[in-house]
């Protein structure tokens, strides 16, 4: 069974598995550690293994790269990106920058490594409440390049952030309809988002957290079922988790493409070797890593 050779081989190769909320359940299964942006971040800081096999987006390995600089990092799908990430290039920040020299720049974690370097500090949407509210708000402050996160962060703490233009398609297209659909199927069911929908999603759920933050959510809840508005990867994680609680997905199907397309065989093939190492220039690496660093200290 390959499930088994993977297993073997991660043993014999002395590799660890960190693998993101929403990739493919049978991905989860073999992985070392599940996780959302935030945790997997800290797992690969922490980890003192020389071969990562990465599950989950390029921004993540490369932010495993980066905190894991001694590691082999490899990606098992080498065109596994994420579109939100590549809203805001690294030319188009330095020519924002120039205009704008006093700006204070927050980096969602969503972002390349070479954008990274040009920033102040990164949050995830599992610290990004957190951080923002400790930052000086005395100084303009461009959050990029998630529109939508930043939107909620300054409904919630009554600030005024400028925003950059980019979104999450798997996130931007959930509508308030899809909620209130749900709700008349389950109305006994809190909803629970993630914080990359919109403001008037995010308005009429529950609970708008990070992927970590769902599952935090439903321990400390007393309903035994959710509405879940996020990647469906997250609805078998939340499963495998609790399984005496129900939960429930959207009208529509939300994926990632992305994330779908890390499978069991391509994590076969980067035990082996294949797949994309993730290698960055020296110079990227030296600056990309502080504000990681920041954020960490910080949540
Ligand atoms: P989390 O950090 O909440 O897992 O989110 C990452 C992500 O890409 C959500 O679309
Ligand atoms: Fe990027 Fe959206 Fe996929 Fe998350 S769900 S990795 S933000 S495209």
């Amino acid at each position: 069974m390959l499930k088994d050779d993977i297993l073997r081989l991660k043993k014999e190769t002395k590799t660890i598995i960190l693998a993101h909320n929403y990739v493919e359940s049978d991905v989860q299964d073999i992985a070392d550690f599940c996780g959302d942006s935030l945790e997997l971040s800290r797992k690969a800081k922490d980890c003192d293994a020389s071969n990562i096999v990465f599950c989950g987006v390029r921004f993540m390995g490369e932010t495993a790269k980066l905190l894991s600089p001694k590691a082999r990092v490899i990606m098992p799908a080498a065109n596994a990106g994420c579109p939100m990430a590549e809203m805001c290039q690294a030319d188009a920040l330095r020519a924002w920058k120039a205009d704008n020299p006093d700006a204070y720049i927050v980096a969602y974690v969503n972002t390349t490594a070479a954008t990274k370097a040009l920033v102040d500090i990164c949050v995830t949407s599992g610290n990004a409440e957190r951080i923002v509210t400790k930052l000086d708000t005395n100084r303009p402050i461009m959050f990029l390049p998630d529109q939508n996160l930043g939107a909620n962060l300054n409904r919630k703490l009554g600030i005024h952030m400028m925003l950059w233009n980019g979104y999450c398609h798997t996130h931007n297209h959930i509508s308030t309809n899809d909620i209130q659909q749900a709700k008349v199927l389950h109305p006994d069911s809190p909803v629970i988002v993630h914080l990359e929908c919109k403001p008037e999603v995010v308005e009429i759920a529950d609970a708008a957290l990070s992927t970590a933050g769902m599952i935090t959510y439903v321990r400390n809840s007393s309903a035994k079922s959710f509405i879940i508005g996020t990647e469906e990867g997250m609805i078998y994680r939340l499963k495998t988790l609790f399984p005496d609680r129900s939960f429930y997905g959207l009208p529509h199907p939300i994926l990632c493409p992305n994330m779908k397309r890390i499978t069991l065989p391509l994590v076969y093939d980067a035990l082996l070797g294949k797949g994309l190492e993730i290698q960055l220039p020296e110079e990227i690496m030296q600056r990309a890593v502080l504000p990681i660093e920041r954020m960490l200290e910080m949540s």
